[in-house]
């Protein structure tokens, strides 16, 4: 019997380079599962129409016709449960998340933040590692816990900011660096290499050489 791939649910809030990246491996079968929904709540975001292209499902919600985040995260926890999803990827997903969602996925839901973490946590990550004047900065694959961006550690990756580097210039590399470091991680997760020990995430295997 073949075995059952890993059922994924993609959430984004925006442009979605990093769903495309993803729906991408999946297509070609290099992410060892399957992306069986889009979670949105901004029904003009672009990702929507990334979406409709690669023939994924998209469940887009306006989160001010409900009268609390967790009556959202309600619906959407009933629709992951209703597909079998077994791993939420949080894609830039710009909301806060409740225990709801976060508690019944724990140890099952990741997250991309274009920032060394610990260092710069929260919105404008890249505005703030500039302004801050750090030489270095990059990218940070997480698992989710109650926290800001605080999670155990997956996968980082650095990247030297440039002298006088703009926003822009860096933001560009920063997604390049996330497209190519975040379907390997997902794939390390869903071939079971992964495993959580604490606060320390080991991925059995071969290394990141992308
Ligand atoms: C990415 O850079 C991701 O790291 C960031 O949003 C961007 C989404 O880009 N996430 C956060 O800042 C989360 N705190 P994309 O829509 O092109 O994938």
């Amino acid at each position: 019997m073949a075995e059952q791939q890993l059922r994924i649910a993609v959430f984004a809030s925006g442009q979605g380079s990093n769903f495309q990246a993803l729906a991408d491996a999946a297509a070609e079968g290099k992410l060892g599962g399957s992306i069986e929904l889009l979670v949105c709540d901004k029904p003009s975001a672009p990702v929507v129409e990334r979406a409709r292209r690669a023939g994924i499902e998209a469940w887009v919600f306006n989160p001010k016709s409900y009268a609390s985040r967790e009556a959202y995260e309600h619906e959407i926890l009933d629709e992951l449960r209703r597909r079998g999803v077994g791993l939420v990827v949080l894609a830039g997903y710009m909301r806060i998340l409740t225990p709801v969602l976060v508690e019944a996925f724990d140890g099952r839901m990741i997250n991309i933040h274009p920032s060394l973490l610990p260092s710069f946590p929260g919105l404008n990550a890249i505005g703030q590692a500039l302004e801050h004047g750090v030489k270095v900065t990059g990218v940070t694959i997480h698992f989710v816990d109650g926290g800001l961006d605080s999670g155990p550690i997956i996968a980082q990756r650095s990247i030297e900011i440039g002298e006088g580097e703009s926003e822009a210039s860096l933001s560009e590399r920063i997604h390049s660096a996330e497209n190519v470091l975040y379907p390997w991680a997902v794939r390390c997760i869903a071939e079971g290499r992964v495993t959580l020990d604490g606060r320390k995430v080991r991925i059995a295997g071969a290394d990141f050489s992308g």
